[in-house]
């Protein structure tokens, strides 16, 4: 069980939480995500899967935008409650060093970015892209300045930043490296997007499919790889090279 100790609003619709939880603080690693249970009765009866969006040596940070009954339940937890979680699941996120790291992140996607970011960005230059459809939309921008990495940022509308898909934005910057890393993580459609305007640069990205298990078993969270077989996303990612999927 985790305590939440801290749970406020970030943007319209978008949660942050932090709990206490030190045995799983002490040993997650970026790309790593929990499988929460939302309610303390048997309904609804799967986890919602959440990615740690940072985490310190006692406490994990999860941000999350409601999408429908769980995630509201998650939206109503106060600090003091407590909080059913399973982890960390998952493979965490290949770490590099010396390279120029670019995390590409759309809407709530910017959650798991921010602790890759905090890891990365030791030993690696790291820039960062953020994009939404409107700049009250745009989460978690202080957190990462606050980790003094570049961040650029695009919304839909240009009502902060560049206006247009944060794809566009990340192209230029990303091609204009010899060796770039890229992490993204998003809707499905920005991912696909990213992925087709910078072929061939390989592209890792966290896929949030929809689970059921959690553990491999059902491939409920399975995409077609592009060399045929499925990729389920709980066990081989979920941050799984983009490239070889079909999204
Ligand atoms: C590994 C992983 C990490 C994730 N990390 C985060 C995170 O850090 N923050 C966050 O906000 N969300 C994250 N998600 C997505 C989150 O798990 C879903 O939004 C949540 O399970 C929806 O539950 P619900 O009961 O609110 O919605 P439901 O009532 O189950 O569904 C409501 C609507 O959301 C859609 N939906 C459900 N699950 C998903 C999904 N996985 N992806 C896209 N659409 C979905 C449904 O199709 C439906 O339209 C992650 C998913 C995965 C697999
Ligand atoms: S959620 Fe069951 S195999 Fe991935």
């Amino acid at each position: 069980m985790a305590a939440v100790v801290e749970a406020r609003p970030i943007a319209a619709g978008i949660f942050s939480l932090w709990v206490e939880q030190p045995q799983i603080a002490r040993v997650v690693r970026p790309g790593q995500f929990l499988n929460v249970r939302v309610s303390a009765g048997p309904d609804p009866l799967l986890r919602r899967p959440i990615s740690v969006a940072d985490a310190d040596r006692r406490k994990l940070r999860l941000v999350f935008q409601v999408k429908g009954r769980g995630t509201a339940m998650l939206a109503r937890l106060r600090r003091g409650d407590e909080l059913d979680v399973l982890g960390p699941l998952g493979k965490p996120a290949r770490m590099t060093r010396g390279q120029d790291v670019f995390l590409v992140g759309g809407g709530v996607g910017a959650a798991p970015l921010l602790f890759l970011c905090r890891r990365l960005a030791r030993a690696n230059r790291v820039r960062v892209l953020l994009g939404a459809r409107t700049g009250e939309q745009l989460i978690l921008v202080r957190d990462f300045r606050a980790m003094r990495v570049p961040v650029k940022l695009a919304t839909d509308d240009g009502s902060l930043g560049c206006a247009g898909p944060v794809t566009e934005i990340a192209e230029p910057d990303i091609r204009e490296s010899s060796r770039p890393v890229v992490f993204a993580c998003g809707p499905k459609p920005m991912l696909a997007d990213l992925v087709r305007r910078l072929d061939p640069i390989p592209v890792w990205g966290f896929v949030e499919e929809r689970m059921g298990c959690g553990t491999g078993i059902c491939y409920c969270c399975a995409l077609p790889g592009k060399d045929g077989g499925y990729v389920r996303f709980c066990t081989e990612g979920p941050v799984v090279l983009l490239n070889e999927v079909k999204l």
